[in-house]
């Protein structure tokens, strides 16, 4: 057999004007495979031999009921002839089902009945009255065959009619014109895409014809380790508040004593977090090894007496529920530490600025939202005579690195912080307003026991990394995200991560 390439390019040799009219024909004629065709149509277009055009056919097939049509007659002429040869009598519809089949009876009655040629006497009895009839069913089928579909052999009506039978239906079919391109020649001459040391040698180069560069190719994609997006957004958070001065605190660790996680921040031994329910305790080794002394018997006074104007909570401190260990349910346990160290330092407190973004764990009901382990993105301010606004301020600036410049802030509680603002933004994204953190002044409670001097406030807040992750690359359930069932060409695919800044010039006007 020819090869199709050679068949195609030999089809247009005759003339310049000759033409492949439709590659469909052409390929019926010269029995070859229409997607063979279609598809080194296209290659040697590409390289100029040939140009194409798309053309697009649409025509009717028939059912394979319309070819039994066409083999045994339509089932009302089937009905209609054995009516007819049953005499005057008529059948009955057992009888009928009998000789024509149930199927045939079904359609075939109906019709009979609809073309009155046949009527049902009182008795049920079917009686034909007419003799045999034209098929014209069967002849209209016929037409539209032996024209190979085309629409044109048959009127609106006739066609509607066999449609509504579901016994044609129109499909359209692609195929393509071939006329002779600028490159045109009977034979393909296969360009080399490499100039090799053997063309240079023996200077073949010099009449070897070489397939132009594609500078519209892409690349290959580099295989490798993938950033997963929560590390993508959590650098580009990093990168953000290290430009505003932020330095990053140590949460390299997973374990926490109760103390540093809750007492430490002034939230009492009774408080409904510090349930099993809530928080992930650690069995083995189940108590933490030390906690500064001095340190743990100002905190311990402050939750039983008070202390810096404040009364306390007035109840029995514990130390076996202080030194419990578990899994940190926030990273404040960390800024609790290092606002104790910033106050005992050598030289004594310095004005800091920390962040941290890490895991933390909570004894939840995982749903679309929420996880066991999330990330927190954590940042503080500590120095003299910070206020309320200074936090704002601080809030604002964060959040407007990140795209969102409309913060709306609500009253809320943290047995950590007074006053506590919950943080909503308006998302450009989502075109809502959305809860978008925590934020707060740590309260005298907590500060007093550390040793800062009495005029220093730390400002504070947190978020989860997840949320601006999945709002950013549009994930909207959180198993997708994280753990288990997560797609690993999601991360070999979310692009890097960059945060619309907020128009800065017209904030600097
Ligand atoms: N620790 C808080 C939380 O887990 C966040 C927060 C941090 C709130 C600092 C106020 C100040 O939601």
């Amino acid at each position: 057999m020819a090869d199709p390439e050679s068949s195609i390019l030999t089809a247009l040799s005759a003339s310049p004007e000759t033409s492949i009219p439709d590659t469909w024909a052409f390929s019926l004629s010269q029995n070859l495979d229409h997607n063979t065709v279609v598809g080194l149509s296209k290659s040697l277009e590409g390289d100029a031999y040939v140009s194409l055009r798309e053309l697009s056919t649409q025509f009717y097939v028939l059912s394979s009921e319309a070819e039994e049509i066409l083999t045994n007659g339509s089932q009302e002429m089937r009905v209609l002839r054995a009516l007819v040869n049953s005499g005057e009598g008529g059948m009955a519809m057992a009888e009928l089902e009998n000789v024509v089949g149930k199927d045939i009876c079904k359609i075939g009655m109906g019709n009979c009945l609809k073309n009155k040629w046949a009527k049902k006497e009182k008795d049920g009895r079917l009686v034909a009255v007419v003799g045999e009839m034209n098929d014209e069913v069967r002849d209209m089928l016929g037409l539209l065959k032996e024209s190979s579909g085309d629409a044109a052999a048959l009127d609106d009506k006739a066609l509607a009619a066999l449609k509504r039978r579901k016994l044609i239906s129109l499909v359209t079919r692609k195929s393509y014109s071939i006329t002779r391109g600028p490159a045109y020649a009977p034979q393909r001459v296969k360009k080399a895409a490499d100039l090799t040391k053997e063309m240079l040698d023996s200077g073949k180069w010099k009449d070897t014809p070489f397939k132009p560069y594609n500078f519209q190719t892409l690349g290959e994609t580099v295989g490798g380790g993938y950033l997963h997006p929560l590390l993508k957004v959590r650098a580009e958070l990093r990168k953000i508040l290290m430009e505003m001065g932020f330095q990053e605190m140590p949460t390299n660790k997973w374990v926490e004593s109760s103390f540093w996680n809750f007492d430490s921040l002034f939230q009492p031994q009774s408080h409904p977090a510090r349930d099993a329910h809530d928080t992930f305790f650690i069995k083995e080794p189940a108590q933490t090894i030390s906690v500064p002394e001095d340190y743990y018997e100002r905190v311990k006074t402050m939750h039983e007496v008070g202390g810096s104007g404040s009364i306390g909570y007035r109840y029995d401190f514990k130390r076996e529920e202080a030194f419990k260990n578990l899994l940190r349910t926030h990273t404040t346990a960390i800024s609790s530490q290092m606002l104790y160290k910033l106050a005992n330092q050598e030289g004594g407190f310095q004005p800091a600025r920390y962040f941290s973004i890490d895991r933390v764990f909570r004894n939840e009901t995982m749903d679309a939202t929420h996880l066991c382990e999330f990330h927190q993105v954590e940042g503080l301010v500590a120095d003299y005579n910070l206020s309320l606004g200074d936090l704002i301020g601080t809030i604002e600036t964060f959040f407007r690195k990140i795209g969102i410049t409309k913060l709306r802030f609500k009253p809320a509680f943290n047995p950590y912080t007074e006053p506590s603002m919950e943080i909503f933004g308006y998302h450009p994204d989502l075109k809502k307003w959305t809860e978008i953190g925590n934020s707060g002044m740590f309260r005298p409670e907590m500060l007093t026991p550390m040793g800062l001097p009495e005029n220093v406030r730390v400002i504070a807040w947190g978020l989860s990394l997840e949320r601006p992750t999945m709002i950013k690359y549009r994930i909207d359930n959180i198993r997708n995200l994280f753990g288990h069932k997560v797609d690993m060409g999601m991360t070999k695919n979310a692009p890097v991560c960059r945060f619309e800044k907020a128009n800065e010039e017209a904030e600097n006007q």
